[in-house]
């Protein structure tokens, strides 16, 4: 008998790779599977960064640990010229992915993780893997279910000096929501007073939709560790480029992450690291790009939220990147007819009856038992929509034609889940 890791054994695979699996399966059975399960940008990755990947293609040898120096650069100047924190250089650590830094994040530190319910799957699995407790937080459906500043001192004042980090993630997956101003503030304030870490998970701050996105690390500098790449605003989730920026304070981690990622994956691939330049660099191209592309995510989202409205259906307020988290609670007793009980079980009858695969809330923290999913509206040929986007937004744009043309298959899937539910 080979004997497993018990902090691995038992640990299902993420489930997000799993709904994808099942679709992938009923699909080859002939059925029309709508795939609003994997959150997946849609959108190619912009032009002038392809170019520098092609220019690239020759680039061989090892990087240093930490990255490209040139890349790091662009990635402190990014940052200090979106949020007004001053960074540097030094306070840049790049990796395959900002999963893969998370994991390093956690291994590295010794302290619980706290995260809000619900919150992004891999958390919690990764601080399983590395045998760190792991707080969950609760949330209101009146605060979006976003974490409160007064939850958070709740939780810190029953042990204050627990050395712990809280992940905020906003937008948020699953919900789409994010922080106001004061909400961050206020949190800011809470996490100052008791040295808590923060860990900001940005990676969809660039899909706000309005192009609004403000990090709390403009309020918490010296406490904050930022967290972003190219897998969700660049398009590109394959190309597995992450960032981590630090408080000088937090050197010691910083150095302590880096002698764990050499020790394990060296660097990162060396010629998508040269293409990442141009990414964090200021462009027009690339900011044209951006504002067509969360244009196209704001029309999707205020179209799904009016019509699942019209069947009160209900969820929290869409503030940036591609999802929404449907709550079906209105319909709890015809689903219990249906032997629907839990949010597992919602999102199987759904796809068994719509095809429409989407995730349930459990998969983020959720009470088993809470008719929650999350919804990712990314099946449409994000090339495409990009290029029909000019045809129609040169005069006075449609929206409602415009997502017919661009993104049909989303539009038909909402139409199956708002004829399934009509029908309960
Ligand atoms: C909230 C959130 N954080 C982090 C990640 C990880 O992104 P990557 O490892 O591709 O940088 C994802 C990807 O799905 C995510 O949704």
């Amino acid at each position: 008998m080979n004997s497993l890791n018990l902090n691995v054994s038992g640990l299902p695979k993420s489930a997000t790779l799993a709904i994808n699996e099942l679709s992938q399966q009923l699909q080859q059975y002939g059925r029309t599977i709508y795939k609003f399960g994997l959150g997946q940008s849609p959108f190619p990755v912009p032009m002038p960064v392809r170019q520098e990947l092609i220019k690239n293609a020759h680039q061989k040898d090892y990087l240093p640990v930490e990255g490209l120096a040139q890349l790091r650069r662009a990635v402190a100047e990014y940052y200090t010229r979106k949020h007004g924190v001053t960074r540097h250089t030094n306070q840049v650590l790049i990796g395959p992915g900002s999963k893969e830094l998370m994991f390093l994040l956690q291994l590295v530190y010794y302290g619980d993780l706290v995260i809000p319910t619900p919150s992004w799957v891999s958390y919690a699995p990764q601080a399983h893997i590395i045998g760190r407790q792991v707080r969950w937080l609760p949330t209101k459906r009146e605060d979006n279910w976003m974490l409160s500043a007064k939850e958070l001192e709740k939780h810190c004042r029953k042990d204050k000096n627990r050395p712990r980090i809280v992940i905020l993630n906003y937008p948020s997956n699953p919900t789409g929501s994010t922080f106001s101003e004061q909400q961050l503030k206020d949190i800011a304030e809470v996490a100052s007073s008791y040295n808590v870490i923060l860990l900001s998970d940005e990676i969809y701050g660039e899909l706000h939709h309005q192009g609004a996105h403000q990090s709390i690390s403009r309020y918490y500098p010296e406490g904050t560790i930022l967290s972003g790449g190219l897998s969700k605003w660049c398009g590109a989730g394959g190309w597995r480029l992450g960032v981590f920026v630090f408080p000088e304070a937090y050197d010691n981690i910083k150095n302590a992450m880096a002698v764990a990622a050499s020790e394990t994956y060296t660097s990162t691939s060396a010629p998508i690291q040269y293409a990442a330049v141009a990414a964090f660099q200021e462009s027009p191209d690339i900011e044209s790009y951006l504002n067509k592309a969360r244009h196209i995510l704001k029309m999707l989202s205020d179209y799904i939220s009016n019509r699942f409205g019209e069947v009160n259906i209900s969820g929290p307020k869409v503030d940036g990147g591609f999802y929404i988290f449907p709550e079906f609670t209105a319909y709890r007793n015809q689903l219990r007819e249906r032997s629907v009980t839990t949010g597992a079980e919602l999102c199987e009858y759904l796809l068994e009856k719509t095809g429409v695969a989407t995730l349930p809330g459990s998969a983020f923290g959720c009470p088993e038992g809470e008719l929650t999913c999350r919804l990712a509206f990314v099946d449409f040929d994000g090339e495409r929509a990009l290029d029909l986007y000019d045809k129609y937004f040169t005069k006075n744009g449609d929206a409602q034609k415009y997502l017919e043309q661009a993104c049909p298959k989303v539009l038909d899937g909402i139409e199956l889940l708002i004829e399934e539910v009509r029908n309960w």
